[in-house]
Protein backbone atom coordinates (compact mmCIF):
# COMPACT_ATOMS: atom_id res chain seq x y z
CA UNK A 1 0.00 0.00 0.00
CA UNK A 2 1.17 3.30 -0.47
CA UNK A 3 1.96 5.58 1.65
CA UNK A 4 -1.13 8.16 0.97
CA UNK A 5 -3.64 8.18 3.51
CA UNK A 6 -6.68 5.83 3.70
CA UNK A 7 -10.24 6.95 3.11
CA UNK A 8 -12.12 3.27 2.95
CA UNK A 9 -11.14 0.66 4.90
CA UNK A 10 -12.26 -2.69 4.22
CA UNK A 11 -12.13 -5.31 7.32
CA UNK A 12 -12.68 -8.77 7.28
CA UNK A 13 -16.24 -8.38 5.28
CA UNK A 14 -17.99 -11.81 4.73
CA UNK A 15 -21.21 -11.85 3.41
CA UNK A 16 -23.72 -15.10 3.60
CA UNK A 17 -26.52 -15.80 1.46
CA UNK A 18 -28.19 -18.35 3.08
CA UNK A 19 -25.74 -21.26 3.83
CA UNK A 20 -24.15 -19.58 0.05
CA UNK A 21 -20.48 -17.18 1.25
CA UNK A 22 -20.12 -14.65 -1.43
CA UNK A 23 -17.72 -13.02 0.62
CA UNK A 24 -15.54 -14.34 2.89
CA UNK A 25 -12.75 -12.31 4.73
CA UNK A 26 -12.05 -9.54 2.53
CA UNK A 27 -9.60 -6.96 3.10
CA UNK A 28 -9.18 -3.92 0.75
CA UNK A 29 -7.82 -0.39 1.55
CA UNK A 30 -8.68 2.71 -1.02
CA UNK A 31 -5.99 5.32 -0.68
CA UNK A 32 -7.61 8.63 -0.30
CA UNK A 33 -8.00 10.72 -3.85
CA UNK A 34 -7.08 7.39 -5.65
CA UNK A 35 -8.90 5.49 -8.60
CA UNK A 36 -8.98 1.50 -7.50
CA UNK A 37 -10.74 -0.92 -9.35
CA UNK A 38 -12.16 -4.28 -8.35
CA UNK A 39 -11.98 -7.17 -10.87
CA UNK A 40 -13.03 -10.39 -11.08
CA UNK A 41 -15.23 -13.04 -12.81
CA UNK A 42 -18.79 -13.46 -12.70
CA UNK A 43 -20.05 -14.15 -9.39
CA UNK A 44 -17.01 -13.21 -7.35
CA UNK A 45 -18.59 -11.30 -5.64
CA UNK A 46 -17.94 -7.01 -6.75
CA UNK A 47 -21.30 -6.42 -6.84
CA UNK A 48 -21.56 -7.82 -3.38
CA UNK A 49 -19.17 -5.82 -1.85
CA UNK A 50 -19.91 -2.15 -3.41
CA UNK A 51 -23.46 -3.40 -1.45
CA UNK A 52 -21.89 -3.66 1.74
CA UNK A 53 -19.53 -0.74 1.54
CA UNK A 54 -22.73 1.89 0.39
CA UNK A 55 -24.83 -0.30 3.24
CA UNK A 56 -27.55 -1.36 1.12
CA UNK A 57 -26.76 -4.85 2.55
CA UNK A 58 -25.02 -5.67 5.74
CA UNK A 59 -22.20 -7.51 6.62
CA UNK A 60 -22.25 -11.32 8.63
CA UNK A 61 -18.74 -10.28 9.50
CA UNK A 62 -16.00 -7.67 9.24
CA UNK A 63 -16.54 -3.64 9.06
CA UNK A 64 -15.54 -0.94 6.85
CA UNK A 65 -13.81 2.28 7.75
CA UNK A 66 -15.00 5.21 6.38
CA UNK A 67 -12.10 8.07 7.51
CA UNK A 68 -11.88 5.77 10.12
CA UNK A 69 -14.84 5.69 11.36
CA UNK A 70 -17.41 2.54 10.90
CA UNK A 71 -20.07 3.05 8.38
CA UNK A 72 -21.64 -0.65 8.32
CA UNK A 73 -25.27 -0.70 9.36
CA UNK A 74 -26.13 2.66 8.54
CA UNK A 75 -28.77 3.38 5.81
CA UNK A 76 -27.37 4.05 2.49
CA UNK A 77 -28.78 7.98 2.24
CA UNK A 78 -26.62 8.63 5.26
CA UNK A 79 -23.49 6.95 3.97
CA UNK A 80 -23.64 9.09 1.02
CA UNK A 81 -24.54 11.90 3.29
CA UNK A 82 -21.51 10.85 5.06
CA UNK A 83 -19.37 11.10 1.64
CA UNK A 84 -19.98 7.56 0.31
CA UNK A 85 -21.72 7.62 -3.19
CA UNK A 86 -23.21 4.84 -4.85
CA UNK A 87 -24.19 7.38 -8.00
CA UNK A 88 -25.76 5.51 -10.22
CA UNK A 89 -27.72 3.84 -7.72
CA UNK A 90 -28.86 6.96 -5.66
CA UNK A 91 -29.11 9.61 -8.58
CA UNK A 92 -32.40 9.39 -10.52
CA UNK A 93 -33.25 11.15 -13.75
CA UNK A 94 -36.21 13.29 -14.17
CA UNK A 95 -36.60 13.12 -17.80
CA UNK A 96 -38.76 16.01 -18.46
CA UNK A 97 -36.61 18.44 -16.64
CA UNK A 98 -33.77 20.51 -18.29
CA UNK A 99 -30.48 18.97 -18.19
CA UNK A 100 -29.35 22.12 -15.66
CA UNK A 101 -32.95 21.78 -13.48
CA UNK A 102 -31.47 17.97 -12.67
CA UNK A 103 -28.15 19.90 -11.20
CA UNK A 104 -29.96 22.16 -8.97
CA UNK A 105 -32.28 19.92 -7.53
CA UNK A 106 -29.98 17.67 -7.16
CA UNK A 107 -28.16 20.51 -5.46
CA UNK A 108 -31.21 22.09 -3.81
CA UNK A 109 -31.58 18.43 -2.35
CA UNK A 110 -28.36 18.65 -0.58
CA UNK A 111 -29.32 21.44 1.51
CA UNK A 112 -32.95 20.13 2.10
CA UNK A 113 -34.53 22.90 -0.21
CA UNK A 114 -35.95 20.80 -2.92
CA UNK A 115 -39.72 20.10 -2.82
CA UNK A 116 -40.11 23.36 -0.47
CA UNK A 117 -38.89 25.79 -2.38
CA UNK A 118 -39.01 24.66 -5.92
CA UNK A 119 -40.92 27.23 -7.12
CA UNK A 120 -38.72 29.93 -5.86
CA UNK A 121 -35.78 28.13 -7.02
CA UNK A 122 -34.86 29.52 -10.28
CA UNK A 123 -32.12 31.66 -9.10
CA UNK A 124 -30.87 29.32 -6.39
CA UNK A 125 -27.43 27.71 -6.48
CA UNK A 126 -27.03 28.62 -10.56
CA UNK A 127 -23.33 28.84 -10.47
CA UNK A 128 -22.52 25.81 -8.68
CA UNK A 129 -24.92 24.34 -11.38
CA UNK A 130 -23.01 25.32 -14.03
CA UNK A 131 -19.69 24.57 -12.37
CA UNK A 132 -20.76 20.89 -12.53
CA UNK A 133 -22.19 21.08 -15.36
CA UNK A 134 -18.83 22.51 -17.03
CA UNK A 135 -16.79 19.73 -15.08
CA UNK A 136 -18.77 17.14 -16.83
CA UNK A 137 -18.55 18.95 -20.15
CA UNK A 138 -22.49 19.54 -20.44
CA UNK A 139 -22.88 22.77 -20.24
CA UNK A 140 -23.26 23.25 -23.64
CA UNK A 141 -26.71 21.31 -23.05
CA UNK A 142 -27.90 22.97 -19.82
CA UNK A 143 -31.52 23.86 -21.39
CA UNK A 144 -31.88 20.42 -23.18
CA UNK A 145 -34.66 17.88 -21.76
CA UNK A 146 -32.95 14.91 -19.76
CA UNK A 147 -35.00 12.67 -21.12
CA UNK A 148 -33.45 13.52 -24.53
CA UNK A 149 -29.94 12.66 -24.02
CA UNK A 150 -28.00 10.09 -25.73
CA UNK A 151 -26.07 7.36 -23.68
CA UNK A 152 -22.88 9.17 -23.09
CA UNK A 153 -24.68 12.87 -22.17
CA UNK A 154 -27.14 10.84 -19.64
CA UNK A 155 -23.97 9.31 -17.91
CA UNK A 156 -22.44 12.73 -17.46
CA UNK A 157 -25.37 13.99 -16.27
CA UNK A 158 -25.59 11.41 -13.75
CA UNK A 159 -22.21 12.25 -12.65
CA UNK A 160 -23.16 15.80 -12.22
CA UNK A 161 -25.71 14.82 -10.35
CA UNK A 162 -23.94 12.61 -7.81
CA UNK A 163 -21.11 15.40 -7.97
CA UNK A 164 -23.76 17.79 -5.99
CA UNK A 165 -23.14 15.70 -2.94
CA UNK A 166 -19.66 16.41 -2.93
CA UNK A 167 -18.89 12.86 -2.28
CA UNK A 168 -15.25 12.08 -0.90
CA UNK A 169 -15.61 8.50 -2.72
CA UNK A 170 -17.38 7.02 -5.65
CA UNK A 171 -18.48 3.52 -5.62
CA UNK A 172 -18.97 2.38 -9.50
CA UNK A 173 -20.37 -0.60 -10.59
CA UNK A 174 -19.62 -1.77 -14.06
CA UNK A 175 -19.76 2.01 -15.31
CA UNK A 176 -19.18 1.27 -19.21
CA UNK A 177 -21.72 -1.70 -19.21
CA UNK A 178 -23.33 -1.47 -22.30
CA UNK A 179 -21.87 1.17 -23.92
CA UNK A 180 -19.82 1.53 -27.67
CA UNK A 181 -16.64 2.49 -27.52
CA UNK A 182 -17.06 5.78 -27.74
CA UNK A 183 -19.22 6.28 -24.71
CA UNK A 184 -17.11 4.00 -22.68
CA UNK A 185 -14.47 6.24 -23.73
CA UNK A 186 -16.32 9.43 -22.48
CA UNK A 187 -16.96 7.60 -19.36
CA UNK A 188 -13.33 6.80 -18.49
CA UNK A 189 -12.38 10.35 -19.13
CA UNK A 190 -14.86 11.86 -16.78
CA UNK A 191 -13.96 9.31 -13.91
CA UNK A 192 -10.07 10.10 -14.56
CA UNK A 193 -11.31 14.08 -14.56
CA UNK A 194 -13.64 13.44 -11.30
CA UNK A 195 -10.95 12.15 -9.55
CA UNK A 196 -7.94 14.43 -11.15
CA UNK A 197 -9.75 17.72 -10.24
CA UNK A 198 -12.17 16.87 -7.46
CA UNK A 199 -9.83 14.44 -5.81
CA UNK A 200 -12.66 11.89 -5.53
CA UNK A 201 -11.51 8.68 -4.59
CA UNK A 202 -12.88 6.27 -6.72
CA UNK A 203 -13.66 1.96 -6.41
CA UNK A 204 -15.21 0.70 -9.91
CA UNK A 205 -16.38 -2.62 -10.96
CA UNK A 206 -15.34 -3.51 -14.80
CA UNK A 207 -15.13 -6.38 -16.87
CA UNK A 208 -12.93 -4.05 -19.63
CA UNK A 209 -9.45 -4.45 -18.52
CA UNK A 210 -7.88 -1.97 -20.79
CA UNK A 211 -9.72 0.62 -18.93
CA UNK A 212 -8.82 -0.54 -15.73
CA UNK A 213 -5.27 -0.28 -16.94
CA UNK A 214 -5.77 3.16 -18.63
CA UNK A 215 -7.43 4.73 -15.15
CA UNK A 216 -6.47 2.39 -12.23
CA UNK A 217 -4.26 3.68 -9.57
CA UNK A 218 -4.66 0.18 -8.02
CA UNK A 219 -6.38 -3.24 -8.65
CA UNK A 220 -7.69 -5.70 -6.85
CA UNK A 221 -8.97 -9.08 -7.74
CA UNK A 222 -11.85 -11.20 -5.95
CA UNK A 223 -12.37 -14.42 -7.05
CA UNK A 224 -15.05 -17.08 -5.24
CA UNK A 225 -15.56 -14.20 -2.62
CA UNK A 226 -11.76 -13.95 -2.03
CA UNK A 227 -9.45 -11.37 -2.16
CA UNK A 228 -6.66 -13.38 -3.97
CA UNK A 229 -4.87 -10.24 -5.49
CA UNK A 230 -3.61 -7.00 -4.88
CA UNK A 231 -1.53 -4.22 -6.68
CA UNK A 232 -0.48 -1.47 -8.53
CA UNK A 233 -0.70 -2.12 -12.38
CA UNK A 234 2.69 -0.83 -14.19
CA UNK A 235 4.11 -0.87 -17.38
CA UNK A 236 0.78 -2.33 -18.80
CA UNK A 237 0.82 -5.18 -16.18
CA UNK A 238 -0.36 -5.31 -12.59
CA UNK A 239 2.81 -6.19 -10.14
CA UNK A 240 -0.02 -7.87 -8.06
CA UNK A 241 1.09 -9.43 -4.22
CA UNK A 242 -0.94 -12.39 -4.20
CA UNK A 243 -3.00 -13.44 -0.65
CA UNK A 244 -3.70 -16.71 -0.73
N1 LIG B 1 -29.35 -11.30 -2.87
C1 LIG B 1 -28.69 -12.44 -3.13
N2 LIG B 1 -29.16 -13.64 -2.72
C2 LIG B 1 -28.49 -14.78 -2.96
N3 LIG B 1 -27.32 -14.84 -3.63
C3 LIG B 1 -26.81 -13.67 -4.08
C4 LIG B 1 -27.46 -12.42 -3.86
N4 LIG B 1 -26.70 -11.45 -4.41
C5 LIG B 1 -25.64 -12.06 -4.95
N5 LIG B 1 -25.71 -13.39 -4.76
C6 LIG B 1 -24.71 -14.38 -5.19
O1 LIG B 1 -23.45 -13.97 -4.68
C7 LIG B 1 -22.43 -14.20 -5.65
C8 LIG B 1 -21.72 -12.90 -5.94
O2 LIG B 1 -22.60 -12.07 -6.70
P1 LIG B 1 -22.18 -10.63 -7.20
O3 LIG B 1 -21.67 -9.85 -6.06
O4 LIG B 1 -23.32 -10.08 -7.96
O5 LIG B 1 -20.95 -10.98 -8.17
P2 LIG B 1 -20.24 -10.05 -9.26
O6 LIG B 1 -20.73 -8.67 -9.10
O7 LIG B 1 -18.77 -10.21 -9.00
O8 LIG B 1 -20.61 -10.66 -10.59
C9 LIG B 1 -23.10 -14.82 -6.85
O9 LIG B 1 -22.96 -16.23 -6.78
C10 LIG B 1 -24.54 -14.43 -6.70
O10 LIG B 1 -25.41 -15.37 -7.29
MG1 LIG C 1 -21.68 -7.38 -10.44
Amino acid sequence: MSAAPVILSIEGIGKNFGGFHALSQVDLQVADRSVHALIGPNGAGKSTLLNVVSGHLAPSAGQVLFRGRPICGRPPHETARRGVARSFQITSIFSGFTVFENVQMALLAQHGLCTRMFRSAAPMKRDEAFALLQLVRLDGAADRIAGQLAAGDRKRLEFAIAMAGTPAVMLLDEPTAGMSPDERAIVIGLIRKINQERGVAVLFTEHDIEMVFAIADRITVLHQGSCIADGAPEAGSPRFQCNK
